[in-house]
């Protein structure tokens, strides 16, 4: 098993129809186009406009990295699901993916992680492959904000910041006999650390909420839309994205000159550019898309990966170093050639 590794064969993206612009927002919330521009980046997200659900997104984005693989749905052996906006409590929205999918039988598996779910799906797929126990595996982030927000000023700083997509890829075996240019993943490099959990979090409904999953009096309260720490959760995000960046290139005795293509999460403009610039990133090297779809959590690496290969900005042979940072705290990175 000395040569086998795992590689991105296919990736598909879905984004929902109704564009919302800054000026959007201000028609709701005390907010303007300039402050959200400014601190953020972002100009413009997308949201749902048909009750669609996340499976659904996903379903899109996933049959389009099926078949830009070069694969049928009943190739792929495995379902990994990242999302922080589940279809239901209970079953994963994986489940749910699989039965619009229709390859029942399969495994299925939720990943809850946020905005770092998605690098945590592409570890667990890299060792199953690995491992030699599957060929394909579909990694999918997909997420629905909009119909979880706080649409009132009290929420406003969060609620400025989320856009609603899927990204999907699939994970194939391959083999490995020159790292320089072979496709493969060289590694990934998952951490958390739960001291921060409540930094960024949605407070209910939940089984530690009390004796109830929510109250009427906390559902007035808004207990039921995230609430954040922003500052806390950029200082320790431009720290550690930097961090688990180097723990990656390290790992494989690669230096971030070397790097070619770096594929960020997209929760703040700022805080890839201050990443970029501890790390002396050259900007044309980092590729953002927070600008047209907002945070799209578990979706935005592989929505962002879709649009570099679309746009030509990402080819096959490149290094590829990607990194996420969210609630949990979580962070993650992984090292591959495309
Ligand atoms: O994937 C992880 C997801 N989250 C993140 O990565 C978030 C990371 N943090 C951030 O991106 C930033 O902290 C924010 C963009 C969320 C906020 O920027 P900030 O520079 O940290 O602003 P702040 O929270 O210190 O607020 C500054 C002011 C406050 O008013 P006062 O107290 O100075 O009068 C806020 O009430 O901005 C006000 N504010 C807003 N004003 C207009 C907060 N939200 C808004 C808003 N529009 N949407």
């Amino acid at each position: 098993m000395k040569n086998i590794y795992s590689k991105i064969s296919g990736i598909g993206k879905c984004i929902p129809t109704k564009r919302v612009t800054n000026d959007d927002l201000a028609k709701f919330l005390s907010t303007s186009d300039e402050w959200i521009k400014q601190r953020t980046g972002i100009e413009q997200r997308y949201w749902v406009e048909n009750n669609e659900s996340t499976s659904d997104l996903a379903f899109v984005a996933s049959q389009e990295a099926i078949s830009k693989a070069g694969l049928a749905k009943n190739d792929i052996e495995m379902i990994i699901f990242a999302t922080l906006s589940p279809d239901h409590f209970f079953p994963g929205t994986a489940c749910f993916l699989q039965e619009k999918l229709g390859i029942p039988g399969i495994a299925a598996l939720d990943v809850r992680q946020q905005c770092t779910g998605f690098l945590y799906g592409m570890s667990i797929a890299d060792l199953y492959i690995r491992q030699g126990i599957y060929k394909n595996i579909l990694v999918v982030g997909a997420e629905v904000h909009s119909k979880g927000l706080d649409k009132t000023d009290r929420g406003r700083d969060v609620t400025v910041l989320f856009g609603d997509g899927a990204g999907a890829v699939v994970l194939s075996r391959t083999e490995v006999n020159d790292p320089k240019r072979d496709s493969h993943i060289y590694s990934t490099h998952l951490h958390a650390d739960g001291t921060y959990a409540k930094e960024l979090w949605v407070p209910a409904p939940g089984m530690a909420n009390g004796s109830e999953l929510i109250t009427q009096a906390e559902v007035i309260d808004g207990a039921q839309y995230p609430k954040m720490n922003g500052r806390q959760v950029f200082t320790h995000a431009v720290r550690s994205m930097c961090d688990v960046i180097m723990e990656g290139l390290k790992h494989s005795n690669l230096t971030i000159e070397e790097v070619d293509f770096f594929a960020f999460h997209q929760a703040n403009l700022r805080i890839n550019e201050k990443v970029a610039s501890l790390l002396k990133i050259p900007e044309k090297k980092v590729f953002n898309t927070i600008q047209k779809y907002g945070n799209t959590t578990a979706a935005t690496i592989p929505i962002g990966l879709y649009d570099a290969l679309s746009e030509h900005r990402l080819t096959p042979g490149m290094l590829v170093a990607s990194a996420a940072f969210g609630s949990g705290f979580t962070w993650a990175s992984s090292i591959f050639r495309y």
